[in-house]
C-alpha cells in the first residue's frame, strides 16, 4: 500500500528541477549567522524561497549549502518536509557560478529544465516561478533570465543590450563601466536553464573580475555566443524579486510584510488595530473578526485568536490559541498556551508551556502559570505561581499562592479540586491534593493531602532531619 501511494505521489511531480543557492555567508549582513538563516516574518529567509519552490512540485529541490550547512539544511527540511530534497555542499564560496557547479554531478546529464533561485529573495511568488518555467519551455531558449527595473540599481547585475535591444551580457556592479551603471534593468537572480547548456558554459567561466569569483551571471553571454537562444523576461513587481543583502533591507522587508499582513487583517478579516504601525503580527497567525489589537502587541508563530478578543498594549502571544472574547490586558507573555472563551488575563501575567485556562477563568497581576490547567470559572488574581497544577472549577486562588513544585530533584504535581478557596499566601508543597470544597487559611503551608470540605491552617515548620554533609555537597 505504502509504496503504491509513494509512487503515485512521485508521478505527480513535474518534470523539472529547482536549485536554490544558499551557501554564502552574506558578508554585508555583518553577522556570524549565514544570511539565509536570518528571519523575516518569523521564518528564515531560505524558508520563504523553499515554500514558493515547493508549491510548483518540482521533481527535486537541490539546495547548495556551505556556511552553517547543518542549520540551513534543518531550516529547509522543516519548511518543505514533503519535497524531494538534495543538499549539495559548496566547500568554499567562490561565487554563484561555483555554487551551481557544486551540483553538476547530479544535474549535468539532466534534460529537464532547471530553475535557479537565490536563497535571499524571500518575497518571490510561486506564480512568478511557474510563469518563468512555462515561458522557458514554450520559447525553446537555452537560458531564460528574469529582469526587474529599479530606480536605484546599485549592487545588482545590469542587463546589457545592444542598440536593437538584443541581450548581450550581465555585468556586475563592481565590474560595470560608468555607462553600464546607468542601466536600470537588472538581473533578479532567477533563471531557467537547459542543464547541458548551463554546465558546458559554466566550465568556461573564469574568475576574471573585481571579486575574483566564478559568476553565474557570465553564463548567459557564453550561451548566447554559442548561438543558442537567450530570453529575458521583465518582471513588473520589482519588490517581489529584490534580494536582501543588508540588515537595513531586512528591516525594510519586515516592515513591508508586516504592513501587508495587518492591512489584509483590517480589510478582509474585520480586525481593529488601534495603531497599525505599532503592531507585529506573524503571517502565520489567524486573528478573528472584531478582535481589537492595541499598540505594541506582538503576535508570533501560528497563534490563533478567535472572534472578539481584545489584546492590550505590551503583550506578546506566541504559538497559542485564544478562544472567543478573551481579554488580555497590558504586558502579558503567553507562550504555547490555550485560553478558552471569555477568559481574562493580566495585566502582567505569564502563561507558558501548555498553560490552559478553561472557559470563563481569570488570571490577574503577576501570576505565572506553567503546565497548569485552571478550571472553568476559577480565578487567580494576584502574585501567584501555579506550576504543574491541575485546578478544578470555580476555585479561587488567593494572593501570593505558590505551588512548591520542585523538590530539588524533580517537579511534582499539585491537584486542587472544584470549589476550593486557597487563602492568601498558601504554600502548596507538591505532590499534594486539596479536596473539593476545602479552604486553606492565609499563610498555611500545606504538606499533606487535604480531604474534601475541610479547613486547614498553620505552618508545619517542624525539624524533619538534619541535612547531612553528603546531602549538602550534592545540594547544588
Ligand atoms: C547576485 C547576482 C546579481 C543579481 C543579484 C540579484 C551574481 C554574480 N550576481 O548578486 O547579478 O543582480 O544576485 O539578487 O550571481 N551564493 C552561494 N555561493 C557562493 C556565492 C553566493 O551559494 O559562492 C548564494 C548566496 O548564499 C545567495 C545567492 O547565492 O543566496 C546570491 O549571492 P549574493 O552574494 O547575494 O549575490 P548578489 O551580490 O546579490
Ligand atoms: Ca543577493
Amino acid at each position: 500500500m505504502r509504496s503504491d501511494r509513494q509512487s503515485d505521489l512521485s508521478t505527480q511531480k513535474e518534470r523539472f528541477d529547482v536549485i536554490i543557492l544558499a551557501a554564502g555567508l552574506g558578508t554585508r549582513m555583518k553577522s556570524g549567522k549565514a544570511k539565509v538563516l536570518h528571519e523575516l516574518g518569523g521564518r528564515p529567509l531560505i524558508a520563504h524561497v523553499c515554500r514558493a519552490a515547493r508549491q510548483l512540485t518540482p521533481r527535486t529541490i537541490y539546495v547548495v549549502v556551505g556556511h552553517q550547512a547543518n542549520d540551513v539544511e534543518a531550516a529547509v527540511r522543516e519548511c518543505a518536509p514533503d519535497a524531494n530534497l538534495e543538499f549539495v555542499e559548496q566547500g568554499a564560496q567562490r561565487g554563484t557560478g561555483d555554487a551551481v557547479m557544486a551540483a553538476q554531478d547530479n544535474l549535468k546529464s539532466s534534460r529537464e529544465p532547471l530553475l535557479v533561485l537565490s536563497g535571499d529573495v524571500p518575497l518571490v511568488k510561486a506564480e512568478t516561478l511557474q510563469r518563468l518555467l512555462e515561458q522557458h519551455q514554450s520559447s525553446g531558449a537555452a537560458c531564460s533570465i528574469v529582469s526587474i527595473r529599479l530606480e536605484n540599481p546599485t549592487g545588482y547585475g545590469r542587463i546589457v543590450r545592444d542598440e536593437t535591444g538584443k541581450f548581450l551580457k550581465i555585468v556586475e556592479q563592481k565590474d560595470a563601466s560608468e555607462a553600464e551603471k546607468e542601466i536600470r534593468e537588472v538581473n533578479s537572480g532567477f533563471y531557467c536553464f537547459d542543464p547541458p547548456s548551463l554546465f558546458s558554459a559554466l566550465e568556461k567561466v573564469e574568475p576574471a573580475n573585481k571579486q575574483g569569483e566564478y559568476y553565474l551571471t557570465d553564463v548567459p553571454a557564453i550561451i548566447a555566443n554559442s548561438g543558442k537562444k537567450i530570453q529575458v523576461y521583465s518582471h513588473p513587481g520589482a519588490r517581489e524579486l529584490s534580494g536582501i543583502n543588508t540588515r537595513a533591507e531586512l528591516a525594510e522587508f519586515e516592515n513591508l510584510l508586516r504592513r501587508r499582513t495587518i492591512r489584509t487583517l483590517m480589510l478582509e478579516g474585520g480586525v481593529t488595530f488601534i495603531d497599525p504601525s505599532h503592531a507585529y503580527i506573524s503571517a502565520d497567525a489567524r486573528i478573528g473578526r472584531d478582535c481589537i489589537i492595541h499598540p505594541d502587541v506582538m503576535i508570533e508563530g501560528a497563534t490563533v485568536l478567535e472572534e472578539g478578543c481584545v489584546v492590550r498594549s505590551g503583550t506578546r502571544i506566541t504559538n497559542s490559541r485564544l478562544g472567543p472574547n478573551v481579554t488580555v490586558k497590558d504586558h502579558c507573555v503567553i507562550v504555547d498556551s490555550d485560553i478558552e472563551a471569555n477568559c481574562s488575563v493580566g495585566p502582567f501575567a505569564h502563561l507558558r508551556q501548555n498553560a490552559r485556562l478553561e472557559e470563563g477563568s481569570a488570571v490577574g497581576n503577576f501570576v505565572e502559570l506553567k503546565k497548569t490547567r485552571l478550571g472553568r470559572g476559577s480565578k487567580s488574581m494576584h502574585l501567584t505561581y501555579l506550576g504543574d497544577a491541575q485546578i478544578g472549577e470555580h476555585t479561587n486562588i488567593g494572593a501570593g499562592t505558590v505551588t512548591c513544585n520542585y523538590d530539588g530533584k524533580k517537579k511534582n504535581q499539585t491537584i486542587i479540586e472544584d470549589e476550593v478557596k486557597i487563602g492568601s499566601d498558601t504554600m502548596l508543597v507538591a505532590p499534594v491534593r486539596v479536596g473539593k470544597g476545602s479552604v486553606t487559611g492565609a499563610g498555611s503551608v500545606v504538606i499533606h493531602d487535604v480531604p474534601p470540605d475541610s479547613l486547614v491552617a498553620g505552618v508545619p515548620a517542624v525539624i524533619k532531619k538534619r541535612l547531612g554533609k553528603t546531602m549538602g555537597e550534592e545540594g547544588n
